[in-house]
């Protein structure tokens, strides 16, 4: 839908796959760069018919919100503050209504103190059955290769994700498989144990 998305093929198509699955009523996601995965999200909703996205960034880049209102119209919110603070939470849940199931897939800022912050705030809001996906969970592998950097080997979200479902026995890790056995699914991912359920 000509823009990029800063997502491995694989993670793309487990993502499509487990929304078209569960077709919850809302994905809020955190991190919309230049527009990618909230077209993604954006036109699963609008292949089913049903379905809305709320997507926060701290700042938009010029013509992304044009350019996901003119593909899925009116199909995705967008709210431009700080993912991590409780007053971005509180215009989300505003943004809900009675009954909803909810859906979080967290990729903006992934130091591990922002992502424990986001994870405090949003988490709350995914529903039973509903996934909460961190994205970028492998930074502690990349840690010391070229472009990498050293503090990732603890500074990263996967760390704070375990910290989460230390205190949060509500959500277990749940990657879901690719349902064919063909190439499509390679297992390359950015995030292979980030995918939580709600029980
Ligand atoms: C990795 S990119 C998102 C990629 C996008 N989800 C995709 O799949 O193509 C990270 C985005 O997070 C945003 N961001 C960084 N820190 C943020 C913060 N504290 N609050 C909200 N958004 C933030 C950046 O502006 C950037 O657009």
């Amino acid at each position: 839908m000509g823009r990029q998305i800063l997502q491995l093929p694989d993670d793309i198509l487990r993502l499509a796959e487990l929304l078209w699955r569960l077709r919850p009523d809302v994905v809020v996601e955190t991190g919309v760069y230049e527009g990618g995965s909230t077209l993604l999200f954006a036109a699963l909703c609008r292949l089913r018919g049903d379905g809305r996205v709320i997507s926060i960034d701290r700042e938009f880049r010029p013509g992304v919100r044009e350019a996901v209102r003119e593909s899925a119209p009116d199909r995705v919110a967008f709210i431009q503050g700080d993912s991590a603070s409780p007053e971005t939470a509180a215009e989300v849940l505003r943004l809900l209504r009675p009954g909803d199931r909810v859906c979080v897939f967290l990729d903006s800022d992934h130091s591990a103190r922002h992502v424990a912050a986001e994870l405090r705030h949003l988490g709350p809001l995914v529903t039973s059955g509903c996934y909460l996906i961190v994205a970028d969970s492998i930074c502690a592998e990349l840690a010391q290769c070229p472009e990498g950097e050293s503090d990732w080997s603890w500074n990263n979200p996967g760390a704070a994700v375990d910290e989460f479902l230390a205190a949060h026995p509500e959500f277990v890790r749940d990657r879901p498989s690719g349902p064919f056995t063909t190439p499509d699914f390679t297992e390359l991912s950015y995030f292979p144990s980030t995918w939580l359920r709600r029980l």
